[in-house]
C-alpha cells in the first residue's frame, strides 16, 4: 500500500517539522508498521492518510505517527560519568552563582521513557549534601506520547535497570515479577510532558534551565535543525547554564555560542 516514493513525501514533511530522519534503510521494517497504523486508523490509501497529516486535519495521525517512527531506546545511568559529573561538581558550581533560595532546574529534551531523568534524581538522592540546602525541579520531554506515559507509570524491565547500583535498586524500587517499579515520591518529584523540541514556542513555554541534558536525538537530525535546537536551548538557558550532549554529539560542531568545558571524562556546553 505504502511505496518508495510515498515514503519519501512522508519523510519530508515530518523531517521539516520533528527533526526526525525516515532513514530509506528503515523503509522495510517501517512500511508494514505504518500500513497497520493506517488501517487501523480507518484509512484505505496512503494519499488521504498523508493529506490529514500534512494540512494537520487530524491531531491523532500525527501523534500515532510520531509514535511509530520515533526511536526510544534507553536505560538507567547510561553514560554515567555525565551524572557523576553533573552531581559532583557542574551543579556545585552552578549553586554558587544562583540566589540561595532559587531553584534549580533540569530538562531532560528527549526523556523517552524516563530513564535519563530518573538517574539525574537517583544521583542526586545517593550524592545527598546537594538537595538538603537546594530544591531541584527535573523536567523530561519527549515527542512521542507513548514514551511519555511509561515514564509517568515509572515501571522498567530488567534489561533498562541492569546499571543501577543494587543499594539504590533496593531502596528506591519494588520488583514486581519480572518489572521494577519507581517509587511514588519519585514519580512525583519528576515532570513528563509532550513536546517537540522543534516547537520553539512550546519549549519556551517550560521556562529557564539550569542544566539541559538532550542525548542521543540531534545525532539524527539535519544541520540546519540541529542549529534550530541548540538556538532554542541557548535562550532557555540561565546565565551560565549548561547542556550535555550524547558521546556522539558535539556542540561546537553545531554553533559557536557555548564555550566547552570538561569535568573528569565528560564535556559539557556552558552558556557564555
Ligand atoms: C534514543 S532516545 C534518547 C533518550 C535519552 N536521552 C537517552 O539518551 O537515553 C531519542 C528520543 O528522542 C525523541 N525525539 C525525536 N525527535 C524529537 C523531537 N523533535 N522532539 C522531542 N523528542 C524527540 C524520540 O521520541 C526518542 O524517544
Amino acid at each position: 500500500m505504502i511505496t518508495e516514493a510515498d515514503y519519501k513525501k512522508l519523510r519530508d514533511v515530518l523531517y521539516r517539522r520533528t527533526g526526525i530522519d525516515l532513514d530509506m534503510k528503515r523503509f522495510k521494517i517501517l512500511k508494514p508498521k505504518l500500513e497497520k497504523l493506517m488501517r487501523e486508523m480507518g484509512y484505505d490509501n496512503f494519499r488521504s492518510f498523508f493529506h490529514d497529516y500534512r494540512f494537520k486535519k487530524n491531531k491523532e495521525v500525527e501523534q500515532a505517527l510520531l509514535n511509530t517512527v520515533t526511536i526510544n531506546e534507553t536505560y538507567f545511568y547510561r553514560e554515567k560519568h555525565q551524572f557523576e559529573s553533573l552531581v559532583n561538581d557542574v551543579l556545585y558550581q552552578i549553586d554558587k552563582i544562583r540566589p540561595k533560595d532559587e531553584v534549580i532546574r533540569i530538562l531532560c529534551a528527549p526523556s523517552s521513557t524516563g530513564e535519563e531523568p530518573y538517574s539525574i534524581a537517583l544521583h542526586l538522592l545517593d550524592e545527598g549534601k546537594l538537595i538538603e540546602k537546594r530544591d531541584f525541579e527535573i523536567v523530561g520531554i519527549d515527542i512521542d506520547s507513548n514514551v511519555i506515559k511509561k515514564a509517568q507509570k515509572g515501571i522498567f524491565t530488567k534489561r533498562s535497570i541492569q546499571y543501577v547500583p543494587p543499594h539504590i535498586l533496593k531502596e528506591y524500587f519494588t520488583q514486581r515479577g519480572m518489572s521494577y517499579e519507581i517509587a511514588d515520591f519519585l514519580k512525583e518529584a519528576v515532570e513528563f510532558k509532550v513536546v517537540n523540541v522543534m516547537d520553539k514556542f512550546a519549549m519556551k513555554k517550560l521556562g529557564k534551565f539550569d542544566v539541559i541534558f538532550s542525548r542521543n536525538m540531534l545525532i539524527y537530525f539535519n544541520d540546519e535543525s540541529r542549529r534550530k535546537v541548540a538556538m532554542t536551548f541557548y535562550e532557555m538557558l540561565k546565565p551560565k547554564g549548561v547542556v550535555f550532549l550524547g558521546h556522539a554529539e558535539s556542540m561546537s560542531r553545531i554553533v559557536s555560542v557555548f564555550k566547552t568545558a570538561k569535568s573528569g571524562s565528560s564535556i559539557y556546553y556552558i552558556k557564555d
